[in-house]
């Protein structure tokens, strides 16, 4: 039986369409049917995630490259060829860095700081530590989320937006795949409403189609009913603890409610519309206007602004009506394990900032595959 037969998991399947289209192009041919070989031995190298160092000689060349945009239609999907595996790292940290200026000046633009970060920590809080699955079915900082099924959980409503404003970036930027571009975008988000630099790392490996997205039902739900326990508190431990975060985590990642609203029409939480988030009111902490998109109930009254506020408005039982406290905010104050970080970071803008990166980063890069081992800085 052949060998492309016996196969049992796509992986193989891609390592045997390599090695057929390897064979021949090294073997004497024809021209032309040594370049449809080169070409078909390209697409290969491309869907698969290893092999880098042999994908760097081979995709260089700019037949390669036209070679490349001319394969099947699955590898056309956003993502698919990283060409990132064959640009040198310089190359990719100056990419990178140029996308990051690029970023900054759209989220300020479009105030999208909050969408950002919600869609960068969607994708990865997938993340299952004890599956067996392996990448990138096991969740994670992959990209996935761009795909349909994904995109399409509940939990997901309303991010598409965000996956617009990053499109013509993404188009602008080849060399960076899209699991980098989400988590750039929300690290950069972060900086730009006033929160700490994280010490980011990228080269990502890019998840390349729906059937790497994971189940639905991995993300967190803000108020009872809860799917999986009768309280917040066990919910969010049942969630994060999956991810491989503990109490600590929990509570600093939560804080990233200081910026955003919550929409009827996506999640369903919150008000149509508060005094925070239309008519005058200044959201960003720089004093200029500007929402984005007007409605929807804020956690802090600066929800543009990346500070310690949603832990003192939480808890606050004077804070104004009008903001938005879900089951799992109050949780953070009435569960004894989440309590003392809680009020820390109440207390403590600096503790909180340095907690948070931590979070942040290690949330950034959970089941991440790198294509250079332990990820680059910029
Ligand atoms: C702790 C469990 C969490 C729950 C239950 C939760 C729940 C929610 C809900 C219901 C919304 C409103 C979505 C909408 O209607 O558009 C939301 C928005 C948001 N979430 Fe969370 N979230 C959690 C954790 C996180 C984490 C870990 C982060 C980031 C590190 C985060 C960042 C955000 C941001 C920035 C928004 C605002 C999005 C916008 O304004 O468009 N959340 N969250």
């Amino acid at each position: 039986m052949p060998a492309l037969l016996r196969a049992s998991s796509r992986r193989e399947q891609q390592a045997n369409t390599l090695r057929a289209a390897y064979l021949p192009w090294t073997s004497k041919q024809q021209s032309s049917s040594r370049m449809k070989a080169f070409a078909a031995c390209v697409t290969a190298v491309a869907a698969l995630d290893c092999a880098s160092a042999f994908v760097a000689p081979v995709v260089t060349s700019s037949f390669a490259s036209s070679s490349l945009s001319r394969t099947s239609a699955r590898s056309r999907a956003p993502g698919v060829l990283r060409m990132s595996s064959a640009v040198s790292t310089d190359a990719k940290v100056a990419a990178l860095q140029e996308c990051k200026k690029e970023l900054a000046g759209m989220i300020d633009k479009t105030n999208s700081h909050p969408i950002m970060i919600r869609l960068a920590w969607h994708d990865a809080g997938t993340y299952n530590k004890d599956s067996t699955e392996g990448w990138p079915r096991q969740g994670g900082a992959n990209g996935s989320i761009r795909f349909e099924p994904e995109i399409n959980h509940g939990a997901n409503a309303g991010l598409t937006t965000a996956l617009k404003l990053l499109t013509p970036i993404k188009k602008k930027f080849e060399e960076v795949g899209w699991a980098d571009l989400m988590q750039l975008a929300s690290a950069t988000a972060v900086e730009v409403a006033g929160g700490p630099a994280i010490d980011m790392k990228y080269g990502r490996k890019d998840a390349v189609a729906p059937e790497d997205c994971v189940d639905e039902g991995s993300l967190p739900a803000g108020n009872k009913p809860f799917p999986d326990a009768d309280n917040a508190q066990d919910h969010l431990r049942n969630v994060f603890y999956r991810m491989g975060f503990g109490d600590e985590g929990i509570v600093a990642l939560s804080g990233a409610h200081t910026l955003g609203r919550a929409f009827k029409d996506r999640s369903g939480e919150g008000a149509e519309s508060t005094k925070f988030t239309s008519g005058d009111h200044v959201a960003r902490g720089d004093g200029k206007a500007g929402y984005g998109r007007k409605g929807g109930s804020s956690w802090t009254e600066k929800w543009l602004k990346f500070d310690n506020s949603y832990y003192a408005t939480v808890p606050d039982e004077a804070s104004d009506p009008e903001l938005l406290k879900l089951g799992t905010d109050k949780s953070l104050f009435d569960d004894e394990g989440f309590l003392p970080f809680a009020q820390k970071y109440r207390d403590s803008e600096e503790a909180f900032f340095e907690d948070y990166k931590k979070a942040h980063k290690q949330l950034a890069e959970l089941g991440v595959e790198w294509e250079v081992e332990g990820g680059i800085s910029i």
